[in-house]
């Protein structure tokens, strides 16, 4: 038989259908041991394919490494539903647009794709509770001067650090007002999700060595309040709520989400200039964030904040959130606080 019969006799023949397994083919969902510790491996996206996230690699000349030149974003889900998505990618979409870094796919192919991370690891959730689903961008591969890299993009599940506040709802949380001040509009705008992160790394070193479970907050270049290393900062005098407004700060989604809540729960809030003064008088202060929501703080450095308990309006807004996440949020973290994934 000549090959153009033989090509014809196969073109004839119903094609076997190519079994569709999950995660590429790649059996996933893994478990090894590491220190004797029971390791769970998440599985993770790069450049178009799937792999367990330890086979994720960036590059020593990838520019996001050595240069930071990056951006980035995470959502969580609560009991696997993913929380306020469409922001978070917003916010990503601004941070490569300010940075002029191309994330190559459009809003909605990024929302199936990290939709597609969460449905991927589904089978490991139960083990930790829920995920933080991150997502990178960096110029890629390329030198000092160089920028026409092809970009290095990045989507994976980690874990939502619960054992580093979930005894915190309770007690509350301490806090240091550090000489790391974060940057403004006119050098690096606070605005952008980036991952030249060494100032809030910094005034977080800061924090701990005054307190090695505190939380830093940072000051802008007038000596106002501005955020802190991951979250941003409410205090409340009396009945109403101030925070200061998105000039030197990133605009969190959960801080949007307690102004949203708070305007529901008629608790009157504006967005102003805040001074430590106003943090050491305050009755309450508390930090949002997208891991912990709402975290009471009650001392910040080393002064007693209020009465040195959580305060009422924080615990409202804690228990609005979970209402509004469907999942009482305190009670999951104090559940998995001993969860520990493999990032
Ligand atoms: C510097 C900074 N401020 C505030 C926040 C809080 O933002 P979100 O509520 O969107 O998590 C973060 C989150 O990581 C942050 O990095």
């Amino acid at each position: 038989m000549t090959e153009g019969q033989n090509a014809r006799k196969e073109e004839g023949k119903p094609k076997k259908r190519k079994e569709q397994k999950p995660y590429g083919g790649k059996d996933l969902g893994l478990r090894f041991k590491d220190k004797g510790r029971d390791l769970k491996e998440t599985v993770a996206y790069k450049n178009g394919e799937w792999m367990p996230k330890s086979q994720v690699t960036i590059e020593l000349g990838d520019r996001g490494f050595y240069l930071g030149d990056a951006v980035f974003d995470l959502f969580r889900t609560f009991d696997g539903r993913p929380f306020r998505i469409k922001d978070h990618i917003d916010r990503f979409f601004r941070s490569a647009q300010f940075a002029r870094l191309d994330p190559g796919f459009t809003p909605d192919e990024l929302t199936a794709l990290t939709l597609e991370c969460v449905e991927r690891n589904e089978q490991l959730r139960s083990e930790f509770g829920d995920w933080s689903v991150w997502f990178s961008v960096t110029r890629g591969l390329a030198g000092w001067r160089t920028l026409d890299a092809k970009p290095t993009f990045v989507v994976y599940a980690g874990e939502v650090p619960f054992y580093t506040f979930a005894d915190q709802y309770a007690d509350g949380a301490s806090a240091v007002i550090t000489r790391s001040r974060n940057h403004t509009h006119q050098s690096l705008d606070p605005k952008v999700k980036h991952t030249s992160r060494m100032h809030l790394n910094l005034s977080d070193l800061e924090a701990r060595d005054v307190d090695p479970t505190a939380w830093p907050i940072m000051l802008d270049m007038e000596g106002n309040i501005a955020e802190g290393s991951g979250s941003n900062v409410f205090v409340v005098s009396g009945s109403s709520i101030k925070t200061p407004s998105d000039a030197t700060i990133l605009r969190g989604v959960t801080r949007d989400v307690v102004i949203e809540l708070s305007d529901q729960l008629g608790i009157p809030l504006s967005e102003e200039a805040i001074q430590p003064y106003d943090v050491y008088t305050a009755d309450e202060v508390f930090f949002t964030s997208t891991p912990f929501s709402v975290l009471p703080v009650t001392s910040v450095d080393r002064r007693e904040i209020g009465d040195g308990r959580p305060g009422p309006i924080a615990t409202r807004l804690l228990a609005a959130f979970s209402e509004l996440a469907g999942i009482d949020i305190v009670d999951q973290a104090q559940r998995y606080k001993d969860a520990r994934s493999d990032n």
